[in-house]
């Protein structure tokens, strides 16, 4: 069946190489899969003085969330963990207690460096933040990506073979776990 996917990029650079990568995703992505981004830049800095009175663009994240079947997070490493902006994010969504927005959540995690450890610091630091919201994960496979000038041109193809068909089937992996949590867990 067809199923709906928000992807969130955890980095706000106009430049993004997570932008771009998400850009190959979609491209590559299996006819099933409907994607669409959830943007995290328009957020001021969580605290829970708000919970009383979620602001707009807080309530379009979670209503965001809430509209798809489930979630993939492309993002960098900072500092080897994940971007402040996207833990921002990730920490609206998840409140007013009660209401995380991740709950049941099916999710993947993927992202590109510059550099050769290819965002598995981060990636880790993100499943805990993930188990913790309850989401569901894709464990295996994972994909570590070191993202070098050229392998994905302006038009989101990737140009390394290797690579294309590997994210090819990473793709076809989530849509078949999206599958598999969601005959378990329904949406209500
Ligand atoms: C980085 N970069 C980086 N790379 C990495 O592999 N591990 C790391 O811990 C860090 N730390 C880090 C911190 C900060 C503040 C910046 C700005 C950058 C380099 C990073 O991989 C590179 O800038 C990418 O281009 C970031 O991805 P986006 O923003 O282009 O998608």
């Amino acid at each position: 069946p067809p199923y709906s996917v928000g992807y969130f990029i955890g980095s706000l650079s106009t430049a993004s190489i997570n932008r771009q990568l998400a850009g190959a995703l979609v491209k590559i992505a299996p006819a099933e899969l409907h994607m669409r981004e959830i943007p995290i830049g328009n957020l001021p800095l969580y605290n829970y003085d708000f919970d009383e009175d979620y602001p707009q663009s807080a309530r379009e994240l979670k209503r965001s969330i809430a509209d798809v079947d489930a979630v993939l997070f492309v993002t960098p490493e900072y500092n080897r963990s994940i971007p402040g902006a996207l833990k921002n994010a990730i920490d609206w969504a998840s409140r007013p207690w009660g209401q995380n927005s991740f709950t049941n959540k099916p999710s993947a995690v993927i992202g590109g460096s510059i550099g050769a450890i290819g965002t598995a610091v981060a990636q880790q630091n993100l499943r805990s933040v993930l188990s913790f919201c309850n989401s569901p994960q894709m464990n295996a496979p994972e994909a570590y990506l070191q993202i070098t000038p050229g392998l994905i041109a302006e038009d989101g193809t990737i140009t390394n073979d290797g690579t294309r068909q590997f994210l090819t089937d990473w793709m076809q992996d989530f849509y078949q776990f999206i599958t598999r949590v969601l005959t378990v867990l329904p949406r209500s």
